[in-house]
């Protein structure tokens, strides 16, 4: 139904998170250099990684975790106001395609790390985040939903083409690849590789610290105080290669000739090795 999404320079976007007028509004956002962004597609971990680069700025830097919604294309223009007043370091997160993000990100030498996760998972666990969120537009089975996913016609756009934009800065200083299955293999060296490419110092007890408190068990039992009740839908199986529950071996092959088609020979497809 037309309510529930709006289309925003040829991607479309879900009505009860975003509009039009942050959208714009992004578009002169100025970013800081000492800024901790994240970039991920929907349903890569985003939430997860938010948590652990709050968890980070906290105790390196000693600054409250801040109570806003740090997606930067969430909400109206007015949390962007409150963004623009936020004292440094600021965790700032978005799920838009590179070319979206603000320019400033880019200019300032802003640090971004940069997450993907297989787009099998992503998608068998976007197909359920849009049956289980009611205020979201369920699907009326999987089929539906990958076919959909598979021809990028879902909010933010087409994962596979989300990935290949960020094919030509992959070894640029100022950005950082994490993928999903890294971090569930070893989350220690991820917090601790993370924290030092933001150049923010942690003792070895506070990086195990951080990863005793971000894993999926943890954090799912914490959601009603950290996530309200989004958390119930957010937390939902946390793991790697959930795919083979769903797809079938014709989809899966779809999917990894579409892989091929978009990143065969790149510099990320060696990265990311899906
Ligand atoms: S959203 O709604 O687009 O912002 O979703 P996002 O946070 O990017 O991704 C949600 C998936 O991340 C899983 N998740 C975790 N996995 C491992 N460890 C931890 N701590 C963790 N926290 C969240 C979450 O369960 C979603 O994946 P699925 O496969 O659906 O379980």
């Amino acid at each position: 139904p037309g309510d529930l999404h709006f289309t925003y320079k040829g991607v479309l976007y879900p009505t009860v998170l975003c509009c039009p007028e942050t959208f714009q509004k992004l578009e002169g956002f100025e970013a800081r250099e000492d800024d901790v962004v994240m970039v991920a597609y929907p349903k890569c971990g985003m939430n997860w990684l938010t948590f652990i680069l709050n968890e980070i700025v906290f105790l390196s830097a000693k600054k409250p975790q801040s109570p806003d919604i740090p997606v930067i294309e969430f909400g109206t223009p007015e949390k962007l106001e409150r963004i623009n007043k936020q004292p440094s370091p600021r965790v700032l997160t978005t799920h838009l395609h590179h070319d979206n993000i603000p320019s400033s990100f880019f200019k300032n030498k802003v640090k971004k790390l940069v997450l993907f996760r297989n787009p099998k998972d992503a998608a068998v666990s976007y197909f359920h985040f849009h049956n289980n969120n009611p205020k979201l537009p369920s699907f009326s089975s999987w089929d539906e939903f990958f076919q959909q996913f598979i021809s990028g016609k879902v909010f933010y756009g087409c994962y596979f083409k989300y990935m290949l934009a960020w094919n030509n800065y992959v070894d640029d200083d100022d950005v950082l690849i994490v993928t999903y299955e890294d971090m569930k293999k070893n989350l220690v060296a991820g917090v601790k590789q993370i924290a030092e490419f933001f150049g923010l110092p942690l003792t070895q007890e506070q990086i195990q610290e951080i990863a005793d408190k971000s894993t999926f068990q943890n954090m799912k039992a914490n959601y009603q105080e950290t996530h309200g009740q989004f958390g119930q839908f957010l937390f939902r199986k946390g793991d790697v290669g959930d795919w083979k529950n769903h797809f079938s071996p014709a989809q899966s092959r779809e999917i990894d000739a579409k892989f091929k088609e978009c990143l065969g020979g790149t510099n990320l497809e060696a990265k990311l090795k899906y």
